[in-house]
């Protein structure tokens, strides 16, 4: 049986994760994978109950640090529940988002700081760690460009937040890209979606590949 690998994508608003995992996922299928695509917050319905507390545009009220742990929470959840299982079984897991998004929207763009992020969740994932993370990097002003012009999105708690903490959330997944530089590979996401999805495809089967 083929050995699972676990890939996530990360990036601001706007970037165009979605629509790249649905690409790549069809890509690897086409390969003769078994391939498992799914979200954070969400992806099962605990997790997915968890989101919409998260995200209700009117938690105004939600505390950073209450806003941390959810997400924590429902990682837990998912990860016992739908990403294990399926690495188990083989499957390439495309999730979109992961700890990293919580070390750099809680961490840094609402400064409760990288190391108290960490210890959540450390006790939340027994630090399990993706095999290779696709950091799509995109202007803030380019991103919430793309969510005004893209009426089927929902707009959510943090879309709604000012342009510097977007520009704050690109800082973060910069400085993420130098503490692990072995894992997570930056992709010019200002391109458009073809050359986007091509040179994502390539990272990964160039990954598949060397697990040969
Ligand atoms: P999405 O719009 O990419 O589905 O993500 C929902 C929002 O949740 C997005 O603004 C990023 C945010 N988020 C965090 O702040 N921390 C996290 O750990 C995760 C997974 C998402």
């Amino acid at each position: 049986m083929n050995k699972g690998l676990f890939v996530t994508i990360e990036g601001g608003e706007g970037s165009g994760k979605s629509t790249l995992i649905e690409r790549l996922a069809h890509t690897m299928q086409g390969m003769g994978r078994s391939v498992v695509t799914t979200r954070e917050p969400g992806g099962i319905p605990i997790a997915e109950k968890i989101r919409s507390v998260i995200l209700d545009r009117e938690h105004t009220a939600m505390d950073s640090r209450t806003e941390a742990l959810l997400y924590a929470a429902s990682r837990r959840q998912h990860l016992v529940e739908k990403v294990i299982p399926a690495l188990e079984q083989g499957s390439i897991v495309i999730c979109d988002r992961f700890v990293d998004s919580s070390l750099v929207y809680q961490g840094y763009a609402r400064g409760l700081g990288y190391e108290q992020i960490w210890a959540i969740n450390e006790f939340a994932t027994r630090k399990m760690m993706p095999d290779l993370t696709l950091y799509l990097d995109v202007s803030p002003q380019t991103g919430l460009a793309r969510i005004a012009r893209n009426a089927d999105r929902e707009i959510n708690r943090l879309d709604m937040e000012k342009l510097s903490f977007h520009e704050r959330v690109r800082e973060g997944y910069k400085q993420l890209l130098l503490r692990f530089p072995g894992r997570i590979v930056e992709v010019n996401a200002e391109k458009d979606a073809d050359e986007v999805y091509a040179e994502a495809a390539s990272i990964v089967e160039s990954r598949l590949a060397s697990m040969l």
